[in-house]
């Protein structure tokens, strides 16, 4: 086992990355015809500090077209991040820890507006793919929350964070597979899929599902279908209606989402778009 780590003990970035596990290769190989251009490059770590940081990385150093498309994947990170600085738990073999290069603006350069709805809905886009390649892969329903983290029952099963690479994206999403011993702040708001289900799960078929059903979400984008997606993101929105919410100055009731991806707050007489910051939801 490669140790990815630098000499002083931090985790490299620019790790040499390992051979792909043999089962994880074979649940890849099963669905490489709806993967697309997604996965034409792989990177697989034991550990690593974030798969984040490997794609930022990877898409700084290629010229911009060839970035898209990479997948890097890690057993364990040893700094995984969440959004607003939170650290993301990522404990060896129970979770899936997963950053793709995406560049949703491409397809549209022609066409300004076009670009920057792909860009905006690019988060939702993969929130619904997840949330899609989980039901796939096990048959659990999930909701989303938000701007897109994945729910069941309740509690916290996926999160997404999304980073700039000019003018790609790095979307780095972490989802708990198996029934890890949470830290105590996070016991009663996370879950797993296996917790969920009541059985174990295979993580290298959650994956490849999960790949495949993102690759189809970001060809919608492509081909300028966001309807599609935001239909999709709403049939599985987890109180995106009727919410108490609270974001900054801002202090309301949800209305749903716009079609910019922007959840809509009823405040008195107004509504008010989010579109980013920290959205706290109120019982
Ligand atoms: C959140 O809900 O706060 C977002 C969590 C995102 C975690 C994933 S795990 C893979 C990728 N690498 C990271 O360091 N973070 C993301």
């Amino acid at each position: 086992m490669k140790s990815n780590r630098s000499d002083d003990g931090a985790p490299a970035a620019d790790a040499e990355s390992s051979a792909l596990p043999r089962e994880l290769a074979d649940a890849i190989a099963r669905v490489a015809p709806r993967l697309g251009s997604l996965a034409a490059g792989l990177r697989f770590f034991e550990t690593i500090g974030s798969t984040n940081d490997v794609a930022l990385d990877w898409a700084a150093a290629q010229p911009p077209d060839r970035a898209d498309g990479l997948v890097v994947i890690a057993e364990e990170q040893t700094a995984g991040r969440g959004r607003r600085g939170r650290a993301w738990f990522s404990p060896p073999g129970s979770g899936l820890y997963v950053s793709i290069v995406l560049a949703p603006a491409r397809a549209h350069a022609a066409d300004g507006n076009r670009a920057r709805r792909a860009m905006s809905l690019l988060t939702l886009a993969v929130g619904v793919g997840l949330a899609e390649g989980v039901a796939a892969a096990t048959g659990l329903q999930t909701s989303l929350k938000w701007p897109n983290d994945v729910y069941v029952s309740g509690r916290k099963l996926a999160g997404i964070l999304a980073e700039a690479a000019a003018p790609s994206v790095v979307v780095g999403f972490g989802l708990n597979v198996g029934a890890a011993a949470f830290p105590p702040e996070l016991a009663d708001r996370a879950t797993s899929l296996e917790t969920e289900l009541g059985r174990s799960v295979d993580r290298f078929v959650v994956l490849a599902e999960a790949l495949a059903s993102i690759a189809a979400r970001c060809a919608d984008l492509d081909a300028g279908r966001f309807d599609a997606i935001l239909d999709a993101w709403r049939r599985r929105a987890y109180r995106a209606v009727g919410a108490r919410v609270a974001c900054g100055s801002i202090a309301g009731v949800t209305v749903g989402i716009d079609d910019d991806g922007a959840l809509l707050v009823k405040t008195g007489e107004r509504i008010e778009r989010i579109v980013s910051g920290e959205v706290t939801w109120l019982p």
